[in-house]
């Protein structure tokens, strides 16, 4: 299994990473992507790849809850920081309509220029949105090229939302928010293909049922697996081998 996202370079992880790390591992977990969040996060996170270079893959990019007057400095931070090392994608960028609307425009300015960073480092995107999946979608199509792909990570859309992701060659990430009774998931997995569905946890936060408002982690991967075999009626096996594939296609590892 691969966590295509997870946080856990954050302070949460602090007193037990290794043991994170552990049970992971344990439970057959090959690799673990780390999304960027904004200048703060960047040490951490690299010191965390850096202790686990085989487990723990660092991303680069500016997380659209993070854009704020002055982003223009925090782009320069990620575009010098693409320049200096390999990153395996930009992300996360994005567009967040919950939190706070007065940086909108801005947020989708920071996705533009770093899509098209993506494009020219030949790396995915991983995409956050919230309440805003329609238009980031709509975003996507614009800038798309035939090179251009990623994932939209934590995604609790509709079955039509999930065909025109699929429209593109992108990626559906599927985490904890599956596995809640209130979500809909129930309804929406059997009807999309599994052909570009990634597993992720989002750690530390949203964990699947029944650590729901607990602290989440890589290992409860499995979780979100078991739930989605579930509501498709086939085996926890065949999805994870499928999402395995799929995250290697999202990531170029194959
Ligand atoms: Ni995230």
């Amino acid at each position: 299994m691969i966590d295509t996202h997870a946080h856990i370079y954050l302070e949460q992880f602090k007193e037990d990473i290794d043991d994170v790390i552990t049970r992971a591992k344990e439970l057959g977990m090959e690799k673990v992507y780390l999304p960027n969040i904004d200048r703060t996060s960047i040490d951490n996170m690299l010191s965390l790849e850096e202790r686990y270079p085989d487990f723990c893959v660092a991303t680069m990019g500016l997380h659209p809850c993070s854009v704020k007057a002055d982003f223009e400095k925090e782009l320069y931070l990620v575009e010098d920081w693409l320049g200096k090392r390999y990153f395996a994608a930009i992300g996360e960028i994005g567009t967040d309509l919950y939190w706070d609307k007065t940086f909108i425009d801005q947020q989708i300015e920071a996705f533009k220029i770093q899509t098209q960073w993506a494009k020219d480092y030949k790396i995915p995107i991983i995409i956050h949105c919230r309440e805003s999946l329609d238009m980031t979608i709509d975003l996507v199509e614009e800038l798309r090229d035939e090179s251009l792909k990623g994932v939209f990570h934590c995604f609790n859309g509709t079955v039509e939302q999930a065909r025109r992701i699929e429209e593109l060659d992108f990626f559906i990430g599927l985490g904890g928010v599956s596995t809640f009774k209130n979500s809909g998931m129930n309804e929406v997995i059997p009807e999309i293909t599994m052909n570009n569905v990634v597993l992720e946890t989002d750690s530390p936060y949203l964990a699947p049922v029944p650590h729901r408002g607990k602290r989440n982690e890589p290992a409860y991967t499995q979780l979100v697996a078991q739930k989605i075999a579930d509501y498709r009626e086939t085996s926890l096996e065949n999805i994870i081998s499928e999402t395995t594939a799929n995250a290697k296609r999202l990531f170029q590892l194959t």
